[in-house]
């Protein structure tokens, strides 16, 4: 008996690369999927997960589009009576630099990332307040995807690293609302040979075949489907780095130093005059691109 038996799974940006890969192994957990992507790749999914003998259906829309949401979850509860897993993953890239950057490129990835995110988040919620209310309390996850260019900042991407940042807090700020209706929500930033980076040479298939492909984006499924499971339920509210045969779990943004008068405003001559003690010792240029190395 698979270990998501009876669970529904809706998964965004399923018809190719992570996604995909989420897709197949919850099905093969015994869960049943709603694949979504735009056009024809969700069914392309879907039908290969149902000739394996999985149980799935597709949904052909963008999740910047705020109906897609709403859409999904009837689907969840017209097709298989419930939703207890959403996983976030559909995603773009339009990378420039900032000073390059077009509002279109700008608007379509905070669209597609952020927005898409919340739109199925919301959709989600909605359905597992109203549950949760009627007294049915049952495990419901999220799983988001962001980026180490969300956790630590990417160039040419300040759209897309802005996006991967904002569903970092999107998480954190589910994590406080819906946690009292059963919902956990995390984030994992992925690493994996997918249509999004296999311009990258570094993250090419081994040559030789029976060596571990490091960035076959199947890697990163085990995880994100464990972050589903029962035995996952304490895990909320955080972050992981995950690909390869590595899981790396991380957290940002804690208090460093400290500066305070006796209830009374600075003055800007003040703040100066103690600035060696608020930054005493302190690293105070950009904060280093520090993604841990596989191996
Ligand atoms: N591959 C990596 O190493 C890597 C690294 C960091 C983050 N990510 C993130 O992982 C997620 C999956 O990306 P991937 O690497 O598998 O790339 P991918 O291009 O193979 O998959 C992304 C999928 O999202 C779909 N999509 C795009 N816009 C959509 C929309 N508006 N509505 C519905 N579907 C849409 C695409 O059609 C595609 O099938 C993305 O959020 C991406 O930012 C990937």
């Amino acid at each position: 008996m698979g270990l998501l038996e009876g669970k529904v799974a809706i998964v965004t940006g399923a018809g190719s690369g992570v996604g995909k890969e989420h897709s197949f192994l919850l099905a093969s957990e015994g869960a049943s999927v709603i694949i979504n992507d735009l056009g024809d790749s969700a069914e392309q999914t879907a039908s290969e997960i149902r000739d394996l003998g999985g149980i799935a259906v597709s949904h052909s829309g963008n999740v910047a589009e705020w109906n897609t949401g709403e859409e999904l979850v009837e689907k969840a509860k017209n097709e298989f009576g419930d939703l207890h897993i959403l996983i976030n993953n559909a995603g773009i890239l339009r990378d420039a630099m900032s000073f390059s950057m077009t509002e279109k490129e700008f608007d379509e990835v905070i669209s597609v990332h952020l927005k898409g995110h919340f739109v199925c988040a919301r959709a989600a919620a909605v359905y597992w307040r109203n549950q949760s209310k009627e007294g049915k309390t049952t495990a419901r996850r999220m799983v988001h995807t962001t980026s180490e260019s969300g956790l630590f900042g990417g160039p040419a991407q300040s759209n897309y690293a802005s996006a991967k940042g904002g569903i970092l807090t999107l998480s954190l700020t589910l994590g406080r609302e819906l946690s009292k209706y059963g919902v956990t929500t995390n984030v994992v930033a992925p690493r994996a040979r997918t249509g999004l980076t296999d311009y990258i040479q570094s993250m090419a298939a081994p040559e030789d075949k029976g060596a571990f492909d490091v960035y076959d984006p199947a890697n990163v499924s085990p995880f994100v489907v464990w972050l589903c499971t029962e035995d996952a339920q304490e895990i909320n509210g955080q972050a992981f780095i995950v690909g390869g045969s590595g899981v790396w779990w991380m957290r940002s943004w804690s208090h460093i130093n400290h500066i305070k008068l006796d209830n009374q405003r600075w003055t800007i001559d003040e703040i100066n005059a103690r600035k060696g003690e608020l930054f005493s010792g302190e690293d105070t240029g950009v904060p280093a691109f520090a993604a841990p190395k596989f191996g």
